[in-house]
């Protein structure tokens, strides 16, 4: 809910918003005969210039004055005169209908019932100059898009004739609501990782946990170092880090990057690659592009798992597809140099990554297939408290004979504990080594021979 205070900010700027409609239409009937007939209309319109003498007739950023949410975007941001009339005039009609009415009464096509980039420059701009600067305003490089203030359905008969709307954490911002979390769309292809898992379930090497633990210092601890002791100002390029994972399947590569992140308190997001990753050509970096500017504002982790696939080799140029399959290599290298938080990267094929990229590498943490030692304490850790297990199994034995990974012991006890519960028994030493062949057999491999 809004203050009273922050409500009112909103009022003051509906209300100037409304007067600024009145003006042009009054401007607008000095020129226009409204009429049905399409002759007559384009003889009014013939007769309407360009632009007017003077000013944007506009109020200027001083209108927004406080502390309220709106007065703070136009001053964080800094927004123009233009840029804020324009942020008021896409949320108005989430407030009130009657804006979309006013709208209509000021486009001159025919059949528009909605804020479009015409009727935006028309409320705030009437000299020519104005106009000019205003198209470019909601072009494709304006600045309200890229802030993601805006957006602006495409259409073919040009760039301004699309409706213009508030994007959803404008409207919440400004209206008091919350802001939602990202969640998976076209927009921010992702998904939230969650895990019941914190660091202790964790089974892995001395120097695995050593190089975790650097991981989430650096995560914790960025504000202190970069801000506070002025690495951010002092450096370039030191504002994000690049953690990269990499081992074979089912090491706990993905369970450590949902870990790292429960354990700082940060919401982590696995980037969707398949849906991100677009056929048309200059898609895939605009995806990207609102993905990494996404995670920035809201402060969060993001997961590229099986990294190889889009940060993989640059390839020989041997076709246009080659030659800009490499250009959106490049454009990852350069867009994570940027970024301003965290990314990790996990992989089963180290070899893969582009040279150029692994060197902008902050943390490398292999998982390695776990060892004896390791695969007894996973068979520790993966069966819950709460299971009935027979007395007497031989888990030091089922370690030292079955090359498992951890994903594969998991998958093995769950197994196990399914046949248990079907048969109303306990968890025997002949389900587990029946989930550990299943186990096996899912990797096409064949169990070592002998007993079990
Ligand atoms: N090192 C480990 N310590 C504890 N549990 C593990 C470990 N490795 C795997 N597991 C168990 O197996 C599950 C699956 O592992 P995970 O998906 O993290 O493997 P991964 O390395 O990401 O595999 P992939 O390369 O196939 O994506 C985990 O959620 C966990 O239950
Ligand atoms: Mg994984």
């Amino acid at each position: 809910m809004l203050s009273a205070e922050h409500a009112e900010e909103l009022r003051r700027a509906l209300v100037a918003l409304e007067a600024v409609v009145a003006l042009r239409l009054e401007e607008r009937c000095a020129y226009a005969i409204r009429t049905s007939d399409p002759r007559q209309a384009g003889q009014a319109l013939l007769g309407r210039p360009l632009g007017l003498p003077g000013t944007e007739g506009i109020p200027g950023t001083g209108a927004y004055a406080g502390d309220g949410p709106l007065a703070t975007l136009v001053r964080q941001c800094p927004l123009s005169a233009a840029e804020a009339l324009t942020v008021v005039a896409a949320v108005a009609p989430e407030i009130d209908e009657k804006f979309a009415v006013y709208y209509s009464l000021l486009s001159d096509r025919p059949g528009v019932a909605h804020l479009t980039g015409e009727v935006v420059r028309t409320l705030t701009a009437r000299t020519f100059p104005g106009r000019l600067a205003a198209s470019e305003l909601l072009g494709p490089h304006g600045r309200l898009r890229g802030m993601r203030l805006i957006e602006m359905d495409a259409v073919d008969a040009g760039p301004l004739v699309g409706q213009v709307r508030p994007h959803r954490d404008l409207v919440a911002l400004l209206t008091g609501g919350t802001r939602a979390e990202p969640e998976l769309s076209a927009g921010f292809p992702a998904t939230r990782l969650q895990t019941a898992h914190t660091m202790a379930d964790l089974i892995v090497s001395a120097e695995a946990r050593r190089q975790l633990t650097a991981a989430l210092d650096r995560i914790r601890h960025a504000g202190r170092v970069l801000d506070d002791w002025g690495f951010a100002r002092r450096h370039d390029g030191v504002r994000g880090t690049l953690i990269l994972f990499h081992g074979p399947p089912g090491t706990g590569k993905s369970m450590a990057a949902a870990v790292l992140a429960r354990t700082a308190g940060r919401p982590a997001y696995r980037v969707d690659l398949a849906a991100l990753v677009s056929k048309y050509i200059g898609e895939t970096e605009k995806n990207l592009a609102g993905v990494f500017d996404r995670a920035e504002e809201e402060d969060c982790i993001l997961v590229f798992d099986e990294a190889d696939a889009v940060f993989g080799r640059r390839t020989e140029v041997s076709d246009a597809r080659d030659r800009y399959a490499n250009q959106e290599v490049s454009y990852l290298l350069q867009r994570v140099e940027r970024h301003r938080g965290v990314v990790i990267l996990t992989t089963n094929l180290l070899g893969n990554l582009d040279s150029a990229f692994a060197r902008r590498i902050d943390l490398q943490v292999e998982f390695p297939a776990p060892g004896v030692a390791e695969r007894l304490a996973l068979w520790r850790a993966v069966l819950p408290a709460a299971l009935p297990v027979a007395d007497g199994v031989d888990f030091a034995g089922l370690a030292e004979r079955y090359a498992l990974t951890g994903a594969e012991i998991r998958d093995a006890a769950l197994d196990a504990a399914y046949l248990a519960a079907a048969n109303g028994q306990v968890v025997t030493a002949g389900y587990l080594v029946s989930g550990i062949r299943a186990a096996f057999a899912k990797s096409g491999r064949t169990p070592p021979p002998g007993k079990g």
